[in-house]
C-alpha cells in the first residue's frame, strides 16, 4: 500500500519540472518513482540534466535515457527530489536508510530548491524513531564509533549502535567506500546540536540529519496528498 503513496507523492512532484532544469535525483524506493516518471518525461522530449545521488538511481536513469552530468561540470542545480526516511518539525529530515546520505546532502547543498516526495508513514512529531545513519570513515573505526556512542549516550542512554551490514555478512560499504553507524537515539529534541557534535568528531564524514535543506515535500496517504511548505 505505500508503495502505491510514493508513487503519488513522485507524481505530484511532477509539477516542479520546467524545461531545461538542472535537476538532482534521490535515492531509494520513491525517488526511483521519480525518476521513472521522469524517464518517461524525457522519452516525450522533456530536457533536463541531472545529477543522481547513487551508483543505483545512476544506472536506473541512465537505463532511462536521462541526460546526466556531474557536480564538476555542473555545480549548481535548480531542483533536488528525494526521498526521506523520517519528515520531521521544520521539513527537518533523517535520510540515509538506503546508505546514500552523504551524495544526497551534498546534491541538495548544492540546489537551490530541495522537495521531498514520500508517504504518510514517514511523517513524525520528532526526529529520532528511526535510526540516524553516520557515516564514518574506515581508517580508526573504533575510535570513531566510540566518539559517536560518547555522543549518541549523552543523549540517549539506553541508545544502541551499530555498525550497518550489507551482503554476505560484510560491513556495508558505500558509494564513497565509507561504512555506516546507525544510531538510534528514540527522540532527538535537539537536532542542530547532535548535528554539530557529530560533525566535530574527526572520522564522521557526514549524518543523515538534514535541516534547513529541504523547502517543500510531497506526502502522500489514505487521506491524500498534502503539501508542506518550509
Ligand atoms: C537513501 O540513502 C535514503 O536517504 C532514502 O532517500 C530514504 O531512505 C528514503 O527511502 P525510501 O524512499 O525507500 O523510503
Amino acid at each position: 500500500m505505500s508503495d502505491i503513496f510514493k508513487r503519488q507523492a513522485a507524481e505530484a512532484a511532477m509539477a516542479e519540472l520546467r524545461p531545461g532544469m538542472r535537476l538532482g535525483l534521490g535515492t531509494g524506493s520513491t525517488a526511483r518513482h521519480f525518476v521513472d516518471l521522469l524517464g518517461a518525461r524525457v522519452a516525450e522530449g522533456f530536457a533536463c540534466l541531472c545529477i543522481p545521488t547513487s551508483e543505483q538511481t545512476a544506472a536506473q536513469a541512465r537505463s532511462l535515457g536521462i541526460p546526466l552530468t556531474d557536480l564538476d561540470a555542473t555545480p549548481e542545480l535548480d531542483l533536488t527530489v528525494d526521498g526521506a526516511d523520517e519528515i520531521g518539525p521544520g521539513l527537518s529530515l533523517i535520510k540515509g536508510g538506503g546508505g546514500a546520505l552523504l551524495r544526497e546532502k551534498i546534491v541538495a547543498a548544492a540546489s537551490s530548491r530541495m522537495v521531498v516526495i514520500a508517504d504518510m508513514s514517514k511523517v513524525v512529531p520528532a526526529l529520532g524513531a528511526f535510526p540516524l545513519p553516520v557515516e564514518v570513515n574506515r581508517f580508526g573505526l573504533e575510535a570513531t564509533r566510540r566518539a559517536v556512542a560518547a555522543v549518541l549516550h549523552a543523549i540517549a542512554p539506553g541508545g544502541a549502535l551499530s555498525l550497518r551490514q550489507g551482503a554476505g555478512g560484510q560491513p556495508f560499504e558505500t558509494d564513497g567506500g565509507h561504512l555506516i553507524l546507525d544510531a538510534s537515539f528514540g527522540r532527538i529534541s535537539d537536532p542542530e546540536a547532535v548535528s554539530r557534535a557529530l560533525l566535530d568528531i574527526p572520522g564522521v564524514v557526514q549524518h543523515g540529519l538534514f535541516i534547513g535543506l529541504a523547502s517543500k515535500a510531497y506526502i502522500a496517504g489514505p487521506d491524500g496528498l498534502v503539501t508542506y511548505e518550509g
